[in-house]
This record gives structure tokens, C-alpha cells and sequence, in this order.
């Protein structure tokens, strides 16, 4: 494994007032360099107060972290050189230009007035907005207004970008272009750490990902390890008239050759089985005989591994 470029230990917030909020409640994690990394849970998993502690926005109650090795809270300005944050909300400066926007960003991080030209110049080619140079930030769609967002955040070089809900308000097509410019940042050698609460863009963007619940973090691994974690490569959710048959029939689907798994939902019966030619007839076959109501099938994914993990659904 790569050396560890954002290191986050026994991390807390708890934000005070008449009924204290436990935001963070312990968070430890190591995000190897060169990887895109994701916080995924659900609204009020503590994802935004994690990212505000670790670029410098908020202070923690109890832990640290560090970025590159050094300690955000000791030396924050130290820190912020190695930093570029993309907030949940549109930050861009309303009274300046596209080409403004990340100009001064550059000069405000120590770029003389010819080097900073020369990165504006090139960041607006990059991010395909040298024709909106001139516009200003309202007359941008949502998705080309993400865009040079990013391209501000990077502008001074950061060795870490913090995305906080890239997506949120994107229309699809702004999604996917998003998630192809964050995959471009990872080929520059640009560390990308992400929060959503969608698990389609953790699965598909994220070489690795802590799912966070409560502020804490429930599991860590790879999208493919997590969803493996499930135990089987299918899900047929089978929807019975008869609860009374339930018992029986979950033992013998149990017996059914390729069936790696059988729990009781609500209304029936989930198997989880290899995927296999003709497993799905014989698991229907068995199931009709106790009276099948209906089957969905589904493969595992990242909605799986949280509802098993909490019970509950991601998105609420
Ligand atoms: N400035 C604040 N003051 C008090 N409570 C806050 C503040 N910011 C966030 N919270 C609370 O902390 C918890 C975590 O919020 P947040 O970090 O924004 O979660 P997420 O980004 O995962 O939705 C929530 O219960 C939220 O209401
Ligand atoms: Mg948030």
C-alpha cells in the first residue's frame, strides 16, 4: 500500500449550545496517496463536520488530524498550502469573473501576477472554460459552476482535494462529467477525498470508502470487498402468501445447491446465492411449492451492505 497522505486519529466534534450535538464521534482513517476516497452516509453522518476539521474550518473537540504529516490544527496555514476544499455550497465570488475566480485564488496563495496568468490560463483550458472566461458565476449552469470550483480548488497545487457532496444539485450529464475531471485529478497524482450519499457515485468513483453512521465509521474496505461482504453474488427477495411457510421453506433453500445465504425480510424470504446458471429456477421451483408470491432479484450493492449494517435505508 501507498504512503498515508490524510491521517485522521480518534477523531471527535461535538458542538455545544443548550442540546450538544456529538457531530464526530471517533473517527479513525488512513487515506493512502493517489486514491480517490469516500465518506459515504447518510444526511447528519457527521461527513461535512469530518472535511471541515480536516481543511481547517472547524476545530475538533478531541483527536487530529494531518494532512501530508502535518497537524491541521498546530499549523493550519502550513496545512492549507497542501489542501484545496470544494464546499458543499457554491463558494465562487459572485462580484468576479470565471477567470477572476481562480486568478486571485492563485495570488492569495503566493503566486506572483505572471505565474498566476499562466495557472488561470491553463486551468480554464483544462476544465474547458476559457469561452466563459469573462462570464460571471451566475450566468453558469450548476455543472460548469462545479467545474470551476474544482478548478479554484486546485489551482495552488494541492497534493489533497476535499470534495464535499460533488454531485448534490447536478443534473446526470454534470454528474458523469464531474466524475470523469475527479478521475483526470487522481492521473495527476491529486489525492481526491469525497463525501456523498450516493452510493452509485461511491461505488463507481471511490477506490476506497468508510461508510459513516451517527459519526462513526461502520466498515472501511474497497466498493468491491464491501459489497463481496454481503455473501453472495445475487439477491432474490421472494415475496410469499403464506407466512406460516416461511420456516420451512428457509430451510430448504438452505439445502439448495449455490444458495450461500437465507434470511427472513419483511413479507418473505431474501436468498442470497452464487450467481450460476439455473439457480434462480430451482430457488422459484422450491418456493412455489410453499406459495410464491413474487421474486425481485437484485445484486449486492453498497444500499445492501448499509441496511445490513443499520437497518435502515441510506437515503431517507
Ligand atoms: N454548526 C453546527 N452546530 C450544531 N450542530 C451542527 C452544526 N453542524 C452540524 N451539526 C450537526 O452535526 C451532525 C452532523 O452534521 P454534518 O457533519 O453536517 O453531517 P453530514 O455532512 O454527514 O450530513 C448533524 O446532527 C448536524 O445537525
Ligand atoms: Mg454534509
Amino acid at each position: 500500500m501507498s504512503e498515508t497522505i490524510v491521517a485522521i486519529t480518534g477523531l471527535r466534534k461535538v458542538y455545544g449550545g443548550k442540546n450538544p450535538v456529538t457531530a464526530v464521534d471517533g473517527i479513525d482513517l488512513r487515506v493512502p496517496a493517489g486514491t480517490i476516497y469516500g465518506l459515504l452516509g447518510p444526511n447528519g453522518a457527521g461527513k461535512t463536520t469530518t472535511i471541515s476539521i480536516a481543511t481547517t474550518r472547524a476545530i475538533p473537540t478531541a483527536g487530529s488530524v494531518r494532512i501530508a504529516g502535518v497537524d491541521v490544527v498546530a499549523q493550519p496555514a502550513l496545512a492549507r498550502q497542501s489542501i484545496g476544499v470544494v464546499p458543499q455550497y457554491n463558494t465562487l465570488d459572485r462580484s468576479c469573473t470565471v477567470a477572476e475566480n481562480i486568478y486571485f485564488h492563485c495570488r492569495y496563495f503566493g503566486m506572483n501576477k505572471g505565474e498566476a496568468e499562466g495557472r488561470t490560463a491553463r486551468l480554464l483550458e483544462q476544465f474547458r472554460l476559457s469561452d466563459r472566461a469573462k462570464a460571471y458565476p451566475q450566468a453558469l449552469s450548476g455543472g460548469l459552476a462545479q467545474r470551476l470550483q474544482i478548478a479554484r480548488a486546485i489551482a495552488h497545487k494541492p497534493k489533497v482535494l476535499f470534495l464535499d457532496e460533488p454531485s448534490a444539485g447536478l443534473d446526470p450529464q454534470s454528474r458523469i462529467a464531474m466524475w470523469d475531471a475527479v478521475q483526470a485529478l487522481r492521473g495527476e497524482g491529486i489525492t481526491v477525498v469525497l463525501t456523498t450519499h450516493y452510493m452509485e457515485e461511491a461505488d463507481e468513483l471511490c477506490d476506497r470508502l468508510a461508510i459513516i453512521d451517527h459519526g462513526k465509521i461502520l466498515i472501511e474496505d474497497t466498493p468491491a470487498a464491501l459489497k463481496a461482504s454481503v455473501g453472495g453474488d445475487k439477491i432474490y427477495d421472494l415475496r410469499m402468501r403464506d407466512a406460516d411457510a416461511r420456516e420451512k421453506l428457509e430451510e430448504r433453500l438452505r439445502a439448495v445447491e449455490g444458495v450461500t445465504g437465507v434470511e427472513a425480510i419483511p413479507g418473505g424470504i431474501r436468498v442470497l446465492a452464487r450467481a450460476q446458471d439455473g439457480l434462480l429456477a430451482r430457488v422459484v421451483m422450491t418456493a412455489n411449492e410453499c406459495g410464491l408470491q413474487d421474486v425481485t432479484t437484485t445484486e449486492p450493492s453498497l444500499e445492501t451492505v448499509f441496511i445490513r449494517m443499520t437497518g435502515r435505508e441510506l437515503r431517507e
